[in-house]
């Protein structure tokens, strides 16, 4: 039988060849950690690098295309459509990518837009049922005009962050923040109150959709996170793909719904403004304002849902 000290020696002599060799795995890891960021940096640049001569050379195919003979044009429809292809395939490569453009910023915005919204729909229920004074009505309007600011400022650093946000959805925080602050100025009256309850109605509808949209975005953004990540977790491309249309085929009625209801309080806001006791500029202007809200967010959703749509095609003609 061995004695106490010489067990103990050959379990430390053990572990000490075990720890060699973890040594030299580790070795072995950290270059090839190091060889994967190189890869990763390279590729993430060549892709940045084609990205910005395949603009350039679609810019200038477009210049010289009204300039050109019937086999040209064909030509330039030839290289147009390649160059749409490209796109899909380094929005592919992308997904297997560490994202630049910190995920976390843009998680801190949904973040931002879900706190503020539950606040507002708090603001606009109690304003809608408790509180019946213009002084509250303010205080409301006054948060819509700083959080709508506050979004377009947080909107245009995730720009330059790389995120894809359309002109129109930055354009239409800017409306919104002119359409809060013209409510602001509203002075109570007759107008005022015929459309008040109208208008917190609203709100509240909105915010609630918000949600459903904090849900789908987040989501989307979590998924495509994942995509980067997807050594941990076993997502695919199609996978995402098949998960953004379920919950834009949820999102979509509730937002059209919405779009109409931006046309309805024109609508109503046009009519007011013909009403023999309208004596406020401000309700024309919010007319024009909503209706230019309704025909931005209703054009530019289903833009986006005819290219999301087109994108699909392309992809199910190339498997
Ligand atoms: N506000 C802010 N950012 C938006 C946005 C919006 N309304 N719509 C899209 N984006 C962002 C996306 O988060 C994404 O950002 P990323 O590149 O940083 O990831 C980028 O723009 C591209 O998004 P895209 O793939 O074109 O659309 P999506 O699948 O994320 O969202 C919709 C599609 C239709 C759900 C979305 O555009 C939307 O909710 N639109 C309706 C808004 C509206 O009408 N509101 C009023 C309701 S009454």
């Amino acid at each position: 039988m061995l004695l106490q000290p010489e067990r103990y020696q050959r379990e430390w002599r053990e572990l000490e060849e075990e720890f060699q060799q973890l040594q030299e795995t580790h070795k072995v890891y950290r270059q090839k950690l190091e060889e994967l960021n190189n890869l990763q940096a390279a590729c993430s640049s060549s892709i940045r690098k084609q990205k910005r001569k395949l603009k350039d050379l679609k810019y200038s195919l477009q210049r010289c295309k009204h300039k050109s003979s019937p086999e040209e044009s064909d030509l330039i429809q030839q290289i147009n459509t390649q160059i749409k292809d490209r796109q899909n395939i380094f929005f592919d490569m992308e997904a297997y990518l560490p994202k630049r453009n910190g995920f976390a910023y843009k998680d801190e915005y949904e973040k931002f837009k879900l706190y503020l919204t539950i606040i507002l729909l708090l603001g606009a229920v109690a304003c809608r049922f408790i509180l019946h004074y213009r002084v509250t009505d303010e205080v409301f309007n006054f948060l819509l005009v700083w959080y709508y600011c506050t979004l377009t400022i947080r909107e245009s650093i995730l720009i330059n962050n790389g995120s894809r946000i359309k002109g129109w959805w930055v354009s239409h925080h800017y409306v919104s923040t002119f359409l809060s602050g013209v409510m602001l100025t509203w002075p109570d009256g007759l107008m005022y109150q015929m459309f008040r309850n109208q208008f917190l109605a609203f709100s509240i509808f909105q915010s609630c959709v918000q949600f459903l949209q904090y849900y789908y975005q987040s989501g989307c953004l979590y998924r495509l996170c994942a995509l980067g990540k997807r050594n941990h977790l076993d997502l695919t491309v199609e996978g995402f793909q098949s998960w953004m249309w379920r919950g834009l085929t949820f999102l979509l009625p509730f937002l059209f719904f919405g779009h109409f209801w931006q046309l309805y309080n024109a609508i109503t806001l046009f009519e007011l403004s013909r009403h023999t006791e309208c004596k406020e500029w401000q309700v024309f202007v919010l007319a024009l304002t909503f209706l230019l809200l309704f025909l931005g967010n209703f054009l530019t959703t289903l833009k986006v849902v005819h290219t999301k749509l087109q994108k699909n095609e392309d992809e199910m003609k190339k498997l």
